[in-house]
């Protein structure tokens, strides 16, 4: 198969939501592929097709390391139908080469979706896991919505950017988030103790 251009932040078209996948036809099929094909490329974790210029309702994710085999995921017209918790994520995006910042996520999600040959499947991933991260990063493409989007911190995240090169934060598009701030504000006065004990021991 091939490997595609990947559109980085910016592009019109990785705000618009994307379409439904009505049959997973050959095309489907070929484009699934790219969509491995290039996040293997660029060792990602996980791609959705409007990242490669393709509005429509698919992603892939392979959560795989070092030496374990690949373990290729694929999601066609995911929904996610349960969420809770809260976990701060650390991230960045193939469309956002070399930024990263950290992201408020649910910690626990069960999304349903159908695979490369079209059949129902439910996956839950809990604990805030890379895998429980990465399946909200991915449905967020195929609705327009990018990590920076849930940021937590506007001035790391401006300037990440800045230092990349990539245009500016779109402050109207962070996302209100009230039922992940309590649990997020907690983590965060966590993280200050965790610090300031490490200074007082070291
Ligand atoms: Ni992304």
């Amino acid at each position: 198969m091939s490997i595609r251009k990947v559109v980085k932040y910016g592009t019109p078209s990785l705000r618009e939501p994307s379409k439904e996948v009505h049959k997973v036809s050959q095309k489907i099929k070929v484009l699934v592929e790219d969509l491995l094909d290039t996040m293997y490329a660029q060792n990602g974790v996980g791609l959705a097709a409007p990242q490669v210029g393709e509005n429509l309702r698919i992603f892939v994710i392979d959560v795989s390391t070092g030496d374990q085999p690949l373990n290729p995921m694929v999601f066609i017209n995911p929904k996610i139908i349960k969420k809770s918790g809260a976990v701060i994520s650390h991230e960045g995006c193939l469309s956002f080469p070399e930024a990263f910042t950290d992201v408020k996520r649910y910690a626990n999600v069960m999304v349903k979706a159908m695979d490369r040959n079209g059949r129902s499947f439910v996956l839950e991933a809990k604990d805030g896991t890379l895998l429980a991260r990465c399946i909200q990063h991915e449905f967020d493409h195929l609705n327009g919505v990018l990590f920076i989007d849930h940021v937590i911190n506007r001035f790391d995240a401006e300037s990440e950017l800045s230092k990349n090169n990539l245009p500016p934060l779109e402050v109207d598009k962070i996302l209100d988030e009230p039922e992940l701030e309590p649990e997020i504000q907690r983590l965060l006065e966590e993280r200050v103790k965790q610090e300031k004990s490490e200074e007082n021991n070291g």
